[in-house]
């Protein structure tokens, strides 16, 4: 027997959830995703990055859920927002943004106890052909990796179906980050790479609860952590970018809990 307790702390097996679990997922899943949708118009020149993280906070809490990352190992804000050659993990700030960024907006919310925790990137204004380009080769690296998610596969095929699209794009996959089980616990067993080898790692059952979130770079993969412990920036100062869906494993396929309901999201959601 399983106790809400039980659910704090990270597992040392994969868990495999209920139907029941999934409703609870599709619903944290739905606040999240809509709340991504909901700051596409305010993404905008001149916008300060702490006025998107506080429209994300007022959405999340007016649905009823709470922000994930807010006290989350002393992080302060709802949201992380990356722009340019920050990887992830960026703090919004007072600076706003400006004509040509490219950002990485990710956002986690939890409902019920359950965790919905989604990115996307969003154009400021006009953008450089070669961020748009990053930007396509993330999405598609992205859908390649969902397209093998299905029970017998495994989560180095996921990882070397990401690799293998990003690399022949002559972009690099960041080795730092990774994707996570998820759930009633925000960052569980195990580690989900973007980079690896078909056939190996732990093999896809149903009811496995995870995200995918590669982070691509048009440059080399390197990265560091700035001053503040948590801004992760390119090494080479190249552009990178990053998108991410939380996911079931179901009988055949997948399910994204994550996708937008109002299709403004790549990928679209996979059969399954
Ligand atoms: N949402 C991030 C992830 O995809 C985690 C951010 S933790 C924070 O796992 F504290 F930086 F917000
Ligand atoms: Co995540
Ligand atoms: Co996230």
């Amino acid at each position: 027997m399983t106790t809400d307790s039980d659910f704090m702390t990270r597992s040392d097996t994969i868990r495999i959830h209920t139907d029941e679990d999934f409703e609870g997922m599709r619903k944290a899943g739905r606040i999240a995703a809509d709340c991504l949708d909901m700051l596409i118009p305010h993404v905008q020149p001149g916008v300060a990055t702490q006025a998107l993280d506080d429209l994300a906070r007022e959405f999340i809490f007016d649905h009823g859920a709470l922000p994930a990352c807010v006290f989350y190992r002393g992080y302060q804000n709802t949201v992380c927002i990356s722009p340019n050659h920050v990887v992830c993990h960026g703090i919004p700030s007072e600076k706003a943004l400006r004509d040509g960024d490219i950002i990485n907006i990710d956002v986690t919310c939890v409902a019920d106890g359950w965790h919905g925790d989604t990115s996307r990137m969003y154009e400021v204004g006009q953008v450089a052909p070669k961020a748009k380009r990053l930007i396509d080769v993330t999405y598609e690296a992205m859908r390649l990796g969902l397209e093998q998610i299905k029970p017998g596969n495994t989560f180095g095929d996921i990882a070397a179906a990401i690799q293998r699209y990003a690399e022949g794009q002559r972009c690099s996959v960041v080795r730092d980050f990774c994707g996570h089980g998820l759930g009633k616990v925000f960052h569980d067993t195990p580690n989900v790479l973007h980079f690896g080898k078909p056939g190996t790692g732990p093999v896809l059952q149903k009811g496995m609860f995870f995200t995918v979130e590669p982070m691509i770079n048009l440059g080399r993969y390197e990265v560091k952590v700035l001053n503040d412990g948590w801004t992760a920036v390119t090494r080479d100062k190249t552009l990178s970018a990053q998108c991410e869906h939380s996911c079931g494993v179901t009988d055949d396929g997948v399910e994204l809990f994550t996708a937008s309901r109002t299709g403004q999201f790549r990928p679209e959601p996979v059969a399954g």
